[in-house]
């Protein structure tokens, strides 16, 4: 079901989102080589905490982290642990937040030190992926144009589009309807509604868009050729001009 939010439950997104926000900045500023990605998590655990909000993956359909820590070939879904975070890595940190009843979701993928030309590029692709999809976002466009716009950008770089996960609905729950594709046809799919609020996520491959899950923990997905992967993601409202970037 897709839902509209009121001017009162908007106020309760946007609040949910700042939290994302800062969590991510705050991130940001302490993550480096040599920490754990289970040293991640704990950042992220306290300061959403801090903020008296829930890091609403904690316990989601039995996940085990208040935070996906994602080290280069991990696409999205990586089990905070002891893995070591070295320098060069590319990481992606996706984090949801829930206060007062609402979800805010978005992801980053920081540069760790010293990072190849190859990746970086990746990843600011990933990051101008989001950006070319909302570009021309607005109520009354067609849902698959989010895809599109994603999709084409990438490719022309020659990079892969995962189609295996998707982005999404959000409110009151974590993940809502309508499943958000990073791939699709111009001038398909239903017409946005202002006051839907979504997730947009590119996650975008150096090689291969084919993904495995991992067997053994049930979450993890990796890249099936070991290439490396980037995310971004925020969650927008949509309005009738335009959209609000809620998490930015
Ligand atoms: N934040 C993720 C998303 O963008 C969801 C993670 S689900 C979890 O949709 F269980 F892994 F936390
Ligand atoms: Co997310
Ligand atoms: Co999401």
């Amino acid at each position: 079901m897709v839902t509209v939010k009121n001017e009162k439950e908007i106020e309760y997104m946007r609040e949910s989102c700042r939290i994302v926000k800062e969590t991510l900045d705050f991130v940001g500023k302490n993550i480096r080589a040599g920490m754990t990605t289970k040293d991640v998590d704990d950042l992220v655990y306290k300061y959403i905490i801090s903020c008296g909000a829930y890091p609403s993956e904690l316990g989601y359909e039995g996940y085990p982290a208040s935070s996906c820590v994602s080290v280069n070939e991990v696409v999205v879904h990586g089990i905070p642990g002891d893995r070591v975070i070295l320098d060069g890595d590319i990481v992606s940190v996706d984090i949801t937040a829930e206060k007062n009843g609402f979800h805010g979701d978005a992801a980053r993928t920081f540069l760790i030190g010293n990072v190849s030309e190859e990746k970086r590029k990746l990843v600011k692709v990933t990051e101008e992926c989001f950006f070319k999809a909302i570009e021309e976002l607005r109520a009354g466009t067609p849902l698959y144009d989010i895809g599109y716009a994603v999709q084409t950008h990438a490719e022309s770089h020659g990079y892969g589009v995962v189609r295996a996960l998707t982005g999404h609905g959000i409110g009151k729950s974590m993940h809502e309807d309508p499943s958000v594709p990073n791939y699709g046809r111009k001038g398909t799919g239903m017409r946005l509604r202002a006051g839907m609020t979504i997730c947009i996520e590119p996650m975008i491959t150096m090689g291969t868009y084919k993904v495995y899950q991992d067997r053994n923990d049930g979450w993890t997905i990796t890249t099936a050729d070991g290439k490396p992967a980037a995310h971004y993601e925020n969650t927008v409202l949509i309005t009738e001009n335009g959209v609000e970037i809620l998490t930015l």
